[in-house]
């Protein structure tokens, strides 16, 4: 299925958002708040997602997308980047038949080729294993970066032959590794910090953008009702001036 662009056609605005993006921040934070080593926030982080997932189910998003590591987040300490690897193996072992129960999609999207062989074959299982499922696709973005994303996709549509002096966003855009999923309408983040930090950089074009002082740990259904109340709130003009979304609305 091909998703409407924001910049090539006005896309259809839902009450409820069908693509949430969440940048997942606070988890070392909130462990050292409470004198606790920061991979203790980072599991407490892993049940967030749990109660997020739900969440989304039950109020019919389609798409969640969670940024889990970032290209750059290799520049922690080598200690902090194995438990964070071997947390998502954990995770991976534990919750990915739970989500195949409920109709969820998993993908997986980044850079994978950096990460263990196991790993990366436990992510294909999964991928595989969730395909077919039709209810809510949760995308992980794992050793993903926004700049990545754009050079990948540009290399790829080139293998492919595809390469003219002059490309389009159209050309371009299938080769995204999210191409599958409409463009966020709701993007989310937590931990006080108001920045992408190379998250989706293309695809948050016209996102409507939530800041949330809560640490990712503490992020739970009644935190994420307020920023799609917030989100409700937003008119998306996507360029337009007011009076004319009016109109389309009437
Ligand atoms: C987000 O929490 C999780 C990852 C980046 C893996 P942080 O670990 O960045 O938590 P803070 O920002 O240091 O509190
Ligand atoms: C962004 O958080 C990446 C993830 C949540 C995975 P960071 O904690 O890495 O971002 P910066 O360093 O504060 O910008
Ligand atoms: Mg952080």
């Amino acid at each position: 299925m091909v998703h409407t662009s924001s910049t090539k056609d006005i896309p259809v605005v839902s009450t409820v958002p069908q693509h949430i993006a969440i940048i997942m921040d606070g988890n070392g934070r909130w462990a050292t708040k409470r004198f606790l080593p920061r991979v203790a926030g980072h599991a407490k982080g892993v049940e967030a997602v749990r109660g997020i997932v739900e969440a989304c189910i039950r109020r019919d998003v389609k798409y969640l997308t969670l940024f889990a590591f970032s290209s750059e987040n290799w520049r922690r300490p080598a200690e902090e980047v194995s438990l964070l690897m071997r947390l998502f193996v954990t995770a991976l072992e534990k919750e990915v038949s739970k989500m195949h129960a409920n109709d969820v999609r998993l993908k997986v999207v980044g850079d994978l080729s950096r990460f263990d062989l196991s790993l990366q074959k436990m992510i294909q299982t999964a991928e595989t294993k969730t395909a077919n499922n039709k209810g809510l696709t949760v995308t992980i973005c794992a050793n993903y970066g926004g700049r990545w994303d754009v050079v990948q996709a540009f290399n790829c549509l080139q293998l492919d032959g595809k390469s003219a002096d002059v490309i389009t966003e159209d050309m371009l855009a299938p080769y995204l590794s999210m191409a599958y999923a409409p463009e966020p309408d709701l993007f989310i983040r937590t931990g006080g910090e108001m920045r992408i930090s190379n998250f989706l950089l293309w695809q948050l074009a016209y996102s409507e953008l939530y800041f949330s002082e809560t640490f990712w740990p503490d992020f739970d259904a009644s935190a994420l009702d307020e920023a799609i109340k917030s989100y409700q709130a937003r008119e998306r003009r996507f360029g337009r001036t007011s009076s004319q979304v009016m109109d389309q609305i009437s």
